[in-house]
């Protein structure tokens, strides 16, 4: 062997151990970004579907909550849900667990359609989440329960006359 040839092979041997080196560069900087850009993604994808139940349990709520928990959760033939009490001390299982079965004896129905309510798991899980997404801003609201139990039902038991009914509300 001469000297060019040794030469010849340590300038090739220099050129793979670069070759390498930058690989390794390439496969210890891309995994850290392409771990972030796929964080990314999933997290941008799991807040579009976040906010899909969200508008569907805002929608639900208008449709079928608030006209006995108010429009905004304040309250106003049933308990106000929108306290930062309420929500505190309750979890979301709590929430859709009572929601499903409802109240016995009370204005507070039956709604999942296992039972014969018109909502299924599915929209339970949206309202349920819509109600929880109050709870950053909840007002304090210590007597939630207390203040709207007992209100007239929204829905007045058929009066047996008109004059009988404008007789009760000129009485009162
Ligand atoms: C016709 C009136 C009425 C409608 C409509 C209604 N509720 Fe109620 N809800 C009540 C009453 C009254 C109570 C309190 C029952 C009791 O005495 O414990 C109640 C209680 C609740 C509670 C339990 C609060 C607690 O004491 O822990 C939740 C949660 C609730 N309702 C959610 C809902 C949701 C969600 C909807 C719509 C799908 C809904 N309600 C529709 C009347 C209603």
């Amino acid at each position: 062997m001469s000297a060019d040839d040794d030469e010849a092979l340590e300038r090739s041997l220099h050129r793979w151990k670069i070759a390498g080196i930058i690989v390794l560069l390439m496969l210890v900087l891309g995994f850290p970004i392409y771990r972030a850009a796929d964080a990314r993604s999933r997290s941008v994808n799991s807040n579009t579907r976040e906010a899909g139940m969200l508008d569907t349990g805002e929608k639900l709520w208008a449709d079928h909550c608030a006209t006995c928990h108010g429009e905004k959760g304040e309250g106003v033939y049933a308990p106000a849900l929108n306290s930062r009490q309420f929500l505190q001390e309750t979890t979301p299982q709590k929430i859709s667990g009572l929601v499903r079965v409802g109240v016995p004896g009370t204005l507070m129905q039956t709604w999942v359609d296992e039972l014969g309510g018109p909502l299924t798991d599915e929209q339970i899980e949206a309202v349920t989440a819509f109600i929880v997404s109050w709870t950053p801003n909840a007002p304090d609201y210590p007597d939630w329960r207390t203040e709207f139990l007992g209100t007239p039902p929204p829905v007045p038991s058929p009066s047996p006359s008109p004059t009988a009914s404008a007789g009760t509300a000129s009485g009162e």
